[in-house]
């Protein structure tokens, strides 16, 4: 799905600072990295865990004595409060039987069916005895007298009634202002089990078929219906007044989930575009006030298509593009086939109004999507388990993508900390999750939308294009795609073209040193079956470096008696070596699956140091001899640049980790850092930032906290010298054409860094922007620009915390005036920097406010925010305790939401939190739902924050004190 899961799930940290850095959507993980995503957990006592609540039915598969092969739907969506905006419904399915059986059995959901005849393809009705309906399988069964015959086709017809969704999935109800009305419109997001809302359907991605759609829309030359392919106009029927029907040509093979259809008056910037096979009108789509915004999608969506014909070498099967901002959107963007669907934040672009952060997620979240025509809708996995090989890949590719269209952004350094980085961070539980794994029930569907699938999969797929060449890993890729078009596949598909894609290069076009140490499927298979990931332990003897591999764990006790080895491409430099060989990325040697050590040679006997793991293509972290360690700190700090970007930002993640997990002596970690205030790039810096957040998390309320804050602050003196100057609105590039984004998003992480830390002349001019902003503020005028985008989550979270109820207030109202949505996230995020409980427990009632006093899209993310606040986090959880059953029924059922609920109390550290979460937990075990793993990883997380604090508290106070002391010498 969406991308934005991606994104949205993303995250990491836990400060404002990284909020506002790292470029992601984040939801703001007190004190740790947080996510949604699985990090994790477990009991540190070795039962294993048991729960799959019995309530659960597992078997909630469809028959297969039929698939369906054309679909006619005709759906009315009715703009009718008073009647609570009824659905009037038909569709009509042409079945083929494959074997015999007495019943039709397909998905429906919150549908009444009011009428179903099954018909011979000769068009003779047979007697339907019974209709049941199964509500846990969500199964709408006709029972028939008779057998259906295998090799014969039939059709079934049904009429039915529902309603429009109001929970953001199926066909839902979107309402928008304008002017001083309220607009409505019905837009689907079915991904990955809810077309079955709005129509009754086989909703397994396995059931391709053909779609015919006729939409019901209200009569007038504003109103516009759109579906995945192009429109033959409005029909002759008349029957419903104050409606006309819109149809469209029959689509090509697709999954449910990619169906879509839109009602709405929105507005339309487009352009024809020349593809490989001819012209298609490519359209974005937005509310009419918003319309002139939708030019940098535009300017690259066409680009980034017309890149992955090239890429996955094919055209682009549809006869048409459309890409519509929504106002109130459940993910990031949806990938349905010819018809996407984003958040107005992901796809409209202003300059003075939009980060520099938020253009790049854009352009990559443009870019995900497109890649998904292919790898993903064209051809489709088999089943959800395999959802990461969609999500991976498409989380890969959109850097690939996004690269062609702004070349100087540095894509792979933003990869390599938003993605590879940040899920290794993730992946470090004990019973983190396996890429590819089982799933059942529509609940166990939806928390695999996780960092896990999108994240690591796209780190392994970025590994796998590395050790195989990209030339040979595009070639399977494209021959894969061809073999299975409009139709689906498992993973050991792509594994096979892929070795044959390596069969067939030629020797020399095969760039690793080594060649491989297995099939591919055996080498991946290693790395999706398994869970978690390995730290490398390299030691050095001369010329010779060994490694030797074991699971890496944050949990320093658990790891003995886990036994998982992976296959390894490992490679190796020297600091004789020149800076262009940290391209060479192919394996110079692997690590195998029998645990045995391998070595390598280095050029000479006299390397000052050497570095494993070229640009950090590898999905492992390195730990390396202590006499290494001490001279890649010399090395950084006499000249940083002789180690690229990527690899500092890798050394800085890895020794952090290391230490943290116990595996490293925290002082050799935290004593690379030293050199930071040289450090002019963005992710060196952010990385340790995302590290340096959980120490913060873990001891922002004890006396070590003044001297982590000297420690830190005596870095950023260094790197704010005169001429760093706080950006201005003045800086920004009218046309977004940005030639260094990473720079902005550079100054941008240190800025907030140094507010947080109290440094006096940020602490200043924030307040003194916000002050002006707030004296002129001009209600007829609300987003008046006068900040710079890049600097305003800084300087509204500065101003509410810094100035009291009164500013709390100012903001708030800003939020009900503001027009655009990237604004009210900005709003969200500061409403939760203020200190004042009261004011929290206010944001916190406002979540649970009925029409919408926050907008439902945002409820969880606000959550997180305020969970986030050490002052506001006790009574969050108070929040989500006495509120369980609201939060599960609106939350709870079919999306990852609800998970999103518990995860922000990762950062709980004391037996008595433990306590808590662990009575939350009993005391609704058997109703998770999809915050079942969510629970047990933020169990596993505290108790790791436990055993941190006992572990290494008093080393890292005594470092930063000693740092201090020889500072202020
Ligand atoms: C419908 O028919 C299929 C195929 O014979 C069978 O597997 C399934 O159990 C039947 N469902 C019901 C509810 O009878
Ligand atoms: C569906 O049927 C139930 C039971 O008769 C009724 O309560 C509900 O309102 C109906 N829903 C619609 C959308 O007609
Ligand atoms: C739609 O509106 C037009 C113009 O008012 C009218 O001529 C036409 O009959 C209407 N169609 C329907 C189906 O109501």
């Amino acid at each position: 799905m969406a991308v934005s899961k991606v994104t949205v799930i993303v995250l990491v940290v836990l400060s404002l600072c990284a909020i506002v850095a790292t470029g992601l959507l984040v939801y703001f993980f007190a004190g740790r990295y947080g996510d949604d995503d699985p990090v994790d957990v477990t009991n540190t006592t070795p039962t294993p865990p048991t729960t799959t609540p019995p309530s659960e039915v597992t078997d909630v598969r469809l028959p297969v004595h039929l698939h369906p092969t054309l679909y006619n739907i005709k759906i009315l969506a009715k703009f009718d409060q008073e009647n609570d905006y009824p659905l009037h419904g038909e569709a009509t399915i042409d079945l083929a039987c494959d074997s015999p059986g007495s019943n039709v059995t397909l998905h429906a959901k919150n549908l009444n069916v009011t009428s179903a005849t099954v018909t011979t393809a000769e068009g003779t009705e047979l007697a339907v005895s019974d209709r049941t309906y199964d509500p846990e399988r969500d199964f709408f069964i006709a029972m028939l007298d008779e057998d259906l015959e295998a090799g014969k086709t039939y059709r079934i017809r049904m009429e039915y009634r529902g309603r429009l969704q109001r929970d953001l999935v199926g066909y839902y109800l979107s309402q928008y202002d304008e002017g001083d009305s309220t607009r409505n419109l019905a837009v689907t997001k079915f991904q990955p089990t809810d077309a079955r809302k709005a129509f009754p359907c086989f909703d397994e991605p396995d059931f391709k078929a053909n779609f015919s759609v006729s939409l019901g829309r209200p009569n007038g030359t504003n109103w516009v219906a759109l579906s995945n392919m192009n429109s033959t106009g409005i029909t002759g029927d008349t029957s419903e007044p104050g409606y006309v029907w819109e149809s469209f040509e029959t689509s090509v093979p697709m999954s449910t989930y990619l169906v879509a259809f839109a009602v709405s008056e929105f507005a339309a910037d487009g352009a024809n575009v020349s593809l490989a096979e001819g012209e298609i009108p490519f359209k974005v789509w937005a509310r009419p006030e918003m319309i002139e915004f939708t030019q940098k999608a535009m300017e690259h969506g066409p680009a980034i298509l017309k890149y992955f014909e090239e890429y996955f070498d094919i055209p682009y099967p549809l006869p048409k593009m459309d890409m519509i901002a929504l106002p109130d959107f459940a993910s990031g963007a949806m990938e349905n086939w010819g018809l996407v669907t984003y958040r107005e934040e992901y796809l409209l672009y202003q300059w003075n109004q939009t980060s520099a952060a938020t253009l790049t997620r854009i352009v990559y979240i443009i870019a995900h999507e497109l890649a998904h025509m292919w790898f993903g809708d064209l051809v489709t996995p088999v089943w959800w388990n395999d959802l990461w090989l969609n999500e991976g890949f498409a989380s890969y590719v959109m850097y690939l993508g996004s690269e062609r269209v702004e070349p100087n952004w540095s894509w792979m350094d933003q990869f390599v900390f938003s993605d590879l980085q940040d899920v290794l961070y993730l992946d470090s539980l004990e019973n983190s999750h396996s890429i590819s794994v089982e799933v059942n029930n529509p609940n166990q569907i939806s928390q695999i939308f996780d960092r896990i699938s999108y994240a690591k999969g796209a780190s392994v797929i970025r590994m796998m294009s590395h050790f195989l060449t990209e030339k040979i890993f595009k070639k399977g890729v494209s021959d894969y795609l061809k073999a299975f078009q409009y139709d689906n596949a498992v993973q050991d598909d792509l594994w096979q073209y892929l070795e044959w894609a390596v069969g067939n290069a030629t020797k020399p076009a095969l760039p690793t040193l080594s060649a491989l140490p297995g099939t591919v499927k055996d080498i991946m298979d290693s790395w999706t079956l398994f869970t978690g990931y390995p730290v490398v332990n390299a030691t050095r003897e001369g010329q010779t470096v060994t490694f030797q591999q074991k699971r890496f764990l944050l949990n320093p006790g658990a790891s003995e008696k886990l036994t998982t080895l992976w296959y390894i491409p490992l490679n190796v430099i020297g600091s004789s070596n020149s800076t262009d060989d940290f391209d060479s990325t192919g394996a110079m040697a692997w690590l195998e699956k029998t645990g045995e050590s391998v070595a390598l040679g280095l050029p000479s006997e006299d390397e000052d140091w050497y570095l494993v793991n070229l640009q950090q293509t590898g999905y492992y972290r390195v730990n390396y001899d202590d006499g290494n360690w001490e001279a890649l700190r010399a090395a950084l700090a006499a000249d940083h640049t002789v180690i690229p970007t990527i690899n500092r930002a890798g050394l800085l993640d890895d020794a952090l980790s290391l230490a943290r997990a116990g595996l490293l002596d925290y002082r050799v970690a935290l004593n690379l850092t030293g050199y930071l205030g040289s450090e002019k790039a963005y992710i060196p810096w952010a990385a340790t930032i995302r590290n340096f957040n959980y120490i913060r998390g873990m001891i922002e309320t004890t006396g070590t906290y003044d001297h982590y804050k000297a420690y830190i602050l005596s870095l950023l003196r260094h790197v704010m010298t005169p001429g760093f100057n706080f950006p201005t609105l003045e800086e920004v590039p009218k046309d977004g054409n940005y030639t260094d984004v990473t720079g902005v998003m550079y100054e941008t992480l240190i800025w907030t860094t140094a507010c947080e830390m109290g440094e006096e002349s940020c602490v200043d001019v924030t307040a003194d922007l916000f002050k002006k902003w707030k004296d002129n503020y001009d209600e007829s005028k609300p987003d008046e620009p006068t900040l710079n985008p890049s600097m305003k989550a800084l300087v509204y979270c500065q101003g509410v915390r810094e100035g009291g109820e009164d500013a709390w207030e100012f903001i708030y109202k800003h939020y009900n005036l503001t027009n655009y949505a990237s604004e009210r996230t900005l709003v969200l995020q500061a409403m939760a920097c203020t200190n004042i409980s009261k004011l929290l427990d206010r944001y916190l009632d406002l979540l649970l406010g009925e029409g919408g006093a926050i907008q439902r899209q945002d409820v969880s993310r606000a959550f997180a925010y305020i969970a986030a606040n050490p002052h506001g986090r006790l009574d969050a959880f108070k929040f989500v305790r006495d509120n369980w059953d609201y939060l599960q029924a609106t939350f709870g059922v079919g999306t990852a939401a609800f998970g999103r609920f518990i995860t922000p109390f990762s950062s709980f550290n004391t037996e008595t939190e433990l306590a808590l979460l662990e009575f939350l937990k009993d005391a609704h075990s058997n109703e998770l739902g999809s915050a079942e793993r969510a629970m047990e990883q933020t169990i596993e997380s505290v108790q790791i924050n436990i055993r941190w604090i006992g572990d290494n508290i008093d080393v890292v106070t005594d470092w930063l004190k000693m740092k201090n002391s020889v500072e202020v010498l």
